[in-house]
């Protein structure tokens, strides 16, 4: 047994009853020490040569139509592994106004198909059984994200539903979220509503063509910090949550990062919007 409680050799059933009765009821679900020390070394240590190594000159600006570019950028990441910056950290002139390594935002979005270290920390028995238990008999795992949680100005993601960026009919999407360093109210953990994947889908974030837009579907009220709870966990701890489940991230002001991976998955039996952003081939599962 793995110190998950997970026994890679079988893949047998890896979740108790409790635990699965808990997903059903919030939606949610908290593994701690699921990854090993050396394995979240491991990633962040690729995660930064993957910075060290990306061009930020190369990046393209454009003061005419910056949602165009901003848009093209994103489709493009689909199937490759960009690096995206914090949205202050150039100057008018596209010079970079703190060190690179302190102004990426994330990199995504197939890390865990195009890099030998992060596809290793994305599959394995493990993750097949919990994905099993979950339910999710077809794993689909369609995209991947470094998220960096900067120290003192990582931004705050507000409320949202990942489902709003991969519908399926009907709404299967799974986020697993790996904390690669400890996170707490200080550094930005994540915030969730339990139960709150019960409530409908609010809004969907629509490709047509080259073109991004996000429609709102419903006006049901985000959580609030009142009617959510905080999800402090240390690193190598993987929170699952329903694509349905509201959450959000408040901003970092501490001196310490917030490192986070995650992985989002389908079930392959279900039908994957042909409006979703992200479109590609050869999608795996774990
Ligand atoms: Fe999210």
């Amino acid at each position: 047994m793995t110190r998950a409680g997970i026994d890679a050799a079988t893949q047998q059933p890896l979740l108790t009853d409790q635990q699965k009765a808990g997903w059903q009821r919030d939606g949610l679900l908290v593994l701690p020490d699921f990854k090993a020390a050396a394995a979240l070394a491991a990633v962040r240590q690729r995660a930064q040569a993957i910075v060290d190594a990306w061009d930020a000159r190369a990046e393209v600006f454009s003061t005419v139509d910056p949602k165009k570019t901003a848009d093209a950028a994103l489709i493009a990441s689909a199937d490759a592994v960009h690096c995206f910056f914090e949205e202050e950290a150039f100057d008018a002139e596209g010079r970079l106004v703190v060190p690179k390594s302190r102004a990426i935002n994330k990199i995504g979005h197939a890390l865990h198909d195009r890099d030998p270290v992060f596809d290793a920390f994305s599959r394995g028995p493990e993750l097949a059984a919990l994905a099993a238990d979950l339910g999710l008999a077809e794993p689909q795992v369609w995209q991947s994200m470094l998220i960096f949680k900067q120290p003192a100005i990582g931004g705050e993601v507000r409320w949202h539903q990942d489902a709003t960026f991969f519908v399926t009919e009907p709404i299967s999407v799974t986020t697993f979220w790996f904390a690669l360093e400890d996170a707490d109210v200080d550094n930005g953990c994540l915030w969730a509503e339990p139960g709150g994947h019960r409530g409908p889908l609010r809004e969907r974030f629509v490709r047509q063509g080259d073109t991004l837009r996000l429609e709102v579907l419903d006006r049901t009220p985000w959580p609030t910090q009142a009617s959510a709870v905080p999800l402090p966990v240390k690193a190598g701890t993987l929170v699952v949550f329903h694509g349905l489940l509201p959450h959000y991230s408040a901003p970092n002001r501490s001196p310490r990062s917030r490192m986070a991976y995650t992985l989002h998955v389908t079930d392959g039996r279900t039908a994957y919007a042909p409006g979703n952003w992200l479109q590609r081939t050869g999608v795996r599962g774990f």
